[in-house]
């Protein structure tokens, strides 16, 4: 096992009913302002719990933030809080409400263009940020127990990440009563983006973790079991609590310690929603079997015990059980109505010399032993063709 070190601070809220424990969690005096997607909170009820937990506070609202939150709204949202001496935000919503309030955070409290903090450039760490509390709608990102965030430029069409500490939240309420109006898109989005999580921790080479293997087994069997019945019925109130806290599980940095990590799959994925909009988690479900079947060779021996742990491929020779294990996987997510190839959503080839430009531009080397170049990335989409 690998050394490594681990903190998480994020206080976990979790169960039905939680949603008006933001009021006990807030300081009294406190400036806030409530973050907010598209208006799916003002259509299942979850505004109208927060407005009444929170009558009486000092309150602004944010609301618009779009899926894939674009850097040119965040922007709107840090004026806003310099304007009003914003002192806490709240985010209420998914993935994408609580990343961008995480850079509405950290952009809030630095003076030059937060844009800064996104990878690629490695210009300036988050040094600090404003407090945040989240209420999570949509089980899929971790984002409520993690310091990351991913912003897209809509002018340049770049969806860029960054990760500190200082953006984790204090406190995240999880409902899951919430996943109750979820569409099945987004339903299956959310099992796709949580099971390829523990993947990029997990399909890398062995370095004798067996805690960590099996606790990252044990979310995907979890995800396996609980996804399809949150699809099948939508209020059944156990999957839909097993299916959210396993999504938190599945990036939290716990199972990341110690153990080689990936994250290929997402660079690349980020990209087709860069360049065609298509959801995050559909993007993973596209390049993971490419990533899967070029990469047989590193990753073989973690694929076979995927393959055999997970799926119970046992029989044939390495190359037929990896092929196996890939199958069972796009099965999986097929299963779940989400495509895996790239026809199937109209990106045209041309789409991958666009893609592989942007790494060669990058110098990017992906992948555990950072030896995935942009040519290498062309052949794992290519394999998606
Ligand atoms: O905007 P509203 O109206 O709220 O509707 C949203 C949105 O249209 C809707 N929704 C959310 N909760 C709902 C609901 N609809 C009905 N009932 C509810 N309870 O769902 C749609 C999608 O929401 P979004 O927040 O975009 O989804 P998700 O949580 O999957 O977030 C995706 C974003 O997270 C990033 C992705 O790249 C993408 O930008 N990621 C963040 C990560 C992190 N911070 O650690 C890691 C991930 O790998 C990922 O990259
Ligand atoms: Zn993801």
């Amino acid at each position: 096992m690998n050394n490594f070190e681990y903190k998480n601070p994020v206080k976990i809220i979790f169960g039905k009913g939680t949603i008006p424990s933001v009021k006990k969690e807030i300081p009294e005096n406190a400036k806030i302002l409530m973050t907010f997607g598209g208006g799916s909170i003002k259509k299942n009820g979850v505004y109208k719990q927060i407005k009444e937990a929170l009558n009486g506070f000092d309150f602004f609202e944010f609301g618009g933030i779009e899926p894939n939150p674009h850097y040119e709204t965040c922007m709107k949202a840090i004026e806003l809080a310099k304007k009003e001496n914003i002192t806490f935000l709240l985010s209420v919503g998914g993935g994408s409400v609580l990343d961008a309030t995480k850079f509405i955070a950290a952009g809030a409290l630095y003076d030059g263009d937060p844009w800064d903090f996104l990878s690629q450039r490695y210009i300036v760490n988050v040094e600090k940020a404003l407090p945040i509390g989240a209420v999570l709608t949509l089980p899929a990102t971790g984002s409520e127990m993690n310091g990351n965030s991913v912003i897209t430029k809509a002018a340049t069409q770049e969806k860029m990440a960054f990760g500190s500490p200082e953006v984790m939240p204090q406190f995240s309420v999880l409902d899951p009563e919430c996943v109750f109006s979820l569409p099945d898109r987004q339903v299956a989005n959310g099992v796709v983006d949580a099971f390829v999580h523990v993947l990029e921790q997990y399909l890398t080479y062995p370095v004798n973790s067996p805690i960590q293997d099996r606790f990252a087994e044990s979310i995907l069997t979890t995800l396996i079991e609980e996804g399809p019945k949150v699809l099948a019925d939508r209020n059944d109130y156990n999957a839909a609590a097993n299916f959210m806290w396993s999504a938190t599980m599945a990036l939290n940095g716990l199972i990341a310690t110690g153990v080689p990590q990936d994250w290929a799959t997402h660079m690349i994925g980020h990209e087709l929603t860069a360049f065609h909009g298509i959801d995050h988690g559909r993007t993973l479900a596209i390049v993971l079997p490419g990533m899967m079947n070029v990469k047989r060779e590193n990753k073989k021996d973690k694929i076979l015990q995927y393959g055999e742990r997970i799926w119970g491929v046992s029989s044939g020779n390495d190359d037929e059980k990896i092929n196996k294990a890939i199958e069972k996987t796009i099965g999986f997510f097929e299963s779940l109505g989400v495509p895996t190839t790239l026809p199937e959503y109209d990106v045209p080839e041309k789409t991958i010399g666009k893609i592989t430009t942007r790494f060669q531009e990058r110098k990017s080397k992906l992948g555990e032993k950072a030896d995935i170049d942009y040519e290498q990335v062309g052949e794992i989409l290519k394999d998606r063709l």
